[in-house]
């Protein structure tokens, strides 16, 4: 026998080897002994959890040489043969290719005749919802009249899809989803008869992975064994799923949080190098970010304890920057070099002071504005008392947004001249600022763009960076303080 996949290879032969689905075990299991078994059944249950399985065991049940019984000896030539699938009294139909008349007019010639070899004919009809109106008003007459000694099994993903004509003539077994404990048990029962060495934590992650299915949960064992080259770690698993290890996000916030540019970077070649695919990290990145800014602003705190509402500016840059990169990197080969750069242009974010210190500072706001230097003071403080306002009523991120802008009185109305990265963060509450500044506020979208002396001290590193930006420097800047 040549390789078979362990789904195959580990389909349970009798009911004991069925996991997760006692209770209809139990029922068949008692129908049979009490010689109550109905002679038409339907399994419904999504795939990979044992309806075909099942089906197979009953029909071993009813045909091993051993006589009628729920534990069939799985050695004699009826049994052998249902494993095979070569037994002559056993007929498989897959109602998703064969769903005509035609299909079900040959199985109703064929139960008035008697059994070949064993004492039942049984039919397991798979994917049965798939069958055409003029099947199941075939298959019903079957039904409605059930001659003696066939059993008819209706396997389906879609109970809903079968006729209620044809329900009320069967008995339902609902098939459920496996805990992550059965899964494990069963991946568990491969892996020592195939004498395969293994971590607890693998099986977690291939359990977590397969959605409650055990044909999935069997084949990515089959993957992961080959993968892991016969040793199955969790750190091998992890790379052919793909799940970040853990605290490596939470890692690569933290130093988000210290800016520390560096590792940051590193982590993310380091992650490719062994084989992650970065893209999922990236994602889980992005969504830390966005849920430790939501929930600042909401709850004025982090969930995940990394962040503090001072953090808040850094984290719209941040969460900006980031989606861009994520969006840019879908059509690019090299994932690696678009979310590094992302990093990188952290570093172009400029008098990054957390909106506390702002508004603590009485009088000075390190806001630009363009008015002459002796106005500044006084519209300064107005400043802090509107944004002040603003933080209270619309968030920090709108603070924090118009703290990073260009603030103008024109007398008659503000303008604002803000980052078109974070216009929208602004527009969405323009009630409450202009309120704050008891004046009408007109928004005017910029992308902010300096050549000053500090080009002259740009390294080379910095400069590559800049050409592959076509040259332009992003910067959030708040203006140059003078
Ligand atoms: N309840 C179960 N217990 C153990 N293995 C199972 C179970 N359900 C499915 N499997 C595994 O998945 C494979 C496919 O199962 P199958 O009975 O064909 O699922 P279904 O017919 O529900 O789609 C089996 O060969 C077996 O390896
Ligand atoms: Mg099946
Ligand atoms: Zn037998």
């Amino acid at each position: 026998m040549g390789y078979q996949n362990f789904a195959r290879k580990y389909r349970p032969k009798d009911f004991t080897q069925v996991v997760g689905q006692e209770a209809i075990v139990k029922t068949l299991s008692n129908a049979i002994k009490l010689n109550r078994l109905s002679h038409a059944y339907i399994f419904a249950g999504s795939r990979g959890l044992g309806k075909t399985t099942t089906a197979r065991i009953l029909a071993k049940c009813l045909n091993c040489e051993k006589g009628i019984t729920p534990e069939p000896c799985g050695k004699c030539e009826n049994c052998v043969e249902i494993d095979k699938g070569s037994f002559p009294d056993l007929y498989e139909i897959d109602a998703a290719s064969n769903r005509g008349i035609d299909d079900i007019r040959s199985i109703r010639d064929n139960v008035s005749y008697a059994p070949i070899k064993g004492r039942y004919k049984v039919y397991i009809i798979d994917e049965a919802h798939m069958l055409t109106r003029e099947a199941f008003n075939a298959l019903l007459k079957t039904l409605e009249e059930p001659p003696p000694n066939n059993l008819f099994i209706l396997a389906t993903t879609e109970l809903h899809k079968i006729p209620e004509t044809i329900r009320s003539r069967c008995q339902t077994f609902i098939f459920k989803p496996p805990t992550k404990k059965q899964i494990k048990e069963y991946l568990k029962r491969i892996l020592q008869e195939e004498n395969i060495p293994y971590e607890e934590e693998a099986l977690d992650l291939i359990a977590e992975a397969s959605e409650g299915g055990m044909r999935d949960a069997a084949s990515l064992l089959d993957q992961a064994v080959i993968y892991s080259e016969g040793n199955l770690t969790a750190e091998k698993v992890r790379q052919m799923l793909g799940v970040i290890p853990e605290g490596i996000v939470k890692e690569f916030l933290s130093n988000l949080k210290e800016k520390d540019l560096k590792s940051m970077v590193k982590t993310i070649a380091t992650l490719e190098e062994e084989g992650y695919d970065i893209s999922v990290f990236w994602n889980q990145v992005l969504e830390s970010v966005h849920n430790a800014l939501i929930n600042l602003t909401i709850e004025g705190k982090d969930p995940q304890q990394i962040f503090t509402e001072e953090d808040t500016k850094l984290l719209i840059y941040a969460n900006d920057i980031f989606k861009k990169a994520s969006l840019e990197a879908k059509n690019f080969q090299d994932k690696k070099d678009i979310y590094q750069l992302a990093v990188l242009k952290l570093k172009f974010i400029k008098n990054l002071i957390p909106l506390e210190k702002i508004l603590e500072k009485g009088g000075s706001i390190p806001v630009q504005t363009y008015q002459k230097k002796e106005k500044t003071e006084e519209k300064g403080f107005n400043l802090q008392r509107a944004l002040q306002q603003i933080k209270r009523e619309a968030g920090g991120i709108v603070a924090g947004a118009l703290s990073s802008a260009t603030i103008k009185d024109e007398g008659n109305k503000i303008v604002i001249n803000i980052d078109k990265n974070l216009a929208d963060i602004v527009k969405d509450k323009i009630d409450i600022i202009k309120s704050a500044f008891g004046k009408d506020v007109a928004i005017e979208e910029i992308q902010i763009k300096k050549e000053t002396k500090k080009t002259k001290k740009r390294d080379e590193a910095v400069n590559r960076i800049m050409e592959l930006f076509n040259g332009k420097l992003i910067t959030y800047s708040e203006g140059e303080e003078d």
